[in-house]
């Protein structure tokens, strides 16, 4: 089933409790939780604090996607008993296999994510190991983006590599989504599909929400 994951990184900040809600009602398969350190990437979004504070207000699960460097050191903060999903980027993680562990460990899934300048094969040694690789469309770090093409090409790899080496990890593109590309990009093979600007940039949140699942099902509307 493929699966929208709305990013509450271009929701409103003040009322985040009913933004989620928002998306709940629409029918959103995952809050998408975007953490940025202003290390990793330029610029500071929320921490585990405000992640926790959304427990319980809707019974979405979260798919936590970090941008920071060092990440390690705050999985334990992220892994919350709503959490499903914990994504580390490649780059950022010296260790990557001890990271995915640790993540499992949690009874948390671990996601790997690559920047549109990294390539698919520096992949291939964790793909046994993850169940979930996230293949950033845009340079992470803002929402309200343009997709970069190129990453279609990357997607047709990284599904030739699964296939090759028999596996069933989950396929996840974030940036640049909207009503003009995401049936095209869960047509070539993406599973979860991340949208943040062009879910909470508008004035009817659920109805939005609800239109973007239809046209991922290719449902006219
Ligand atoms: C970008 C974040 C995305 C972002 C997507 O750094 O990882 O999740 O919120 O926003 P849109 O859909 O507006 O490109
Ligand atoms: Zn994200």
């Amino acid at each position: 089933m493929k699966r929208l994951a709305p990013s509450i990184l271009s929701a409103d900040f003040s009322r985040l409790g009913e933004a989620v809600q928002e998306i709940e009602q629409g029918g959103a398969h995952f809050i998408h939780v975007d953490v940025m350190d202003g290390h990793f990437v330029p610029n500071i979004s929320y921490g585990s604090v405000v992640v926790k504070s959304l427990l319980g207000k809707s019974a979405l699960p979260f798919d936590v996607h970090l941008m920071i460097e060092n990440p390690d050191q705050y999985l334990e903060d992220f892994a919350n008993p709503q959490t499903e999903y914990i994504t580390v980027h490649q780059e950022a993680c010296p260790h990557l296999h001890r990271t995915v562990k640790h993540i499992q460990s949690l009874g948390i899934k671990a996601g790997v994510s690559i920047n549109p300048a990294t390539p698919v094969w520096t992949l291939k040694e964790i793909l046994p190991e993850v169940d979930l690789v996230l293949l950033m469309s845009v340079n992470p770090g803002f929402g309200g983006q343009c997709f970069i093409p190129g990453t279609l090409e990357k997607l047709r790899e990284l599904k030739e590599m699964k296939k090759s080496l028999g596996l069933n990890f989950s396929i996840e593109m974030d940036g640049g989504l909207d009503e003009t590309n995401v049936k095209t990009v869960v047509d070539q093979g993406v599973d979860l599909v991340v949208m943040g600007s062009s879910i909470y940039k508008q004035a009817d949140v659920t109805a939005r929400t609800k239109e973007i699942i239809a046209l991922m099902n290719g449902e006219e509307r």
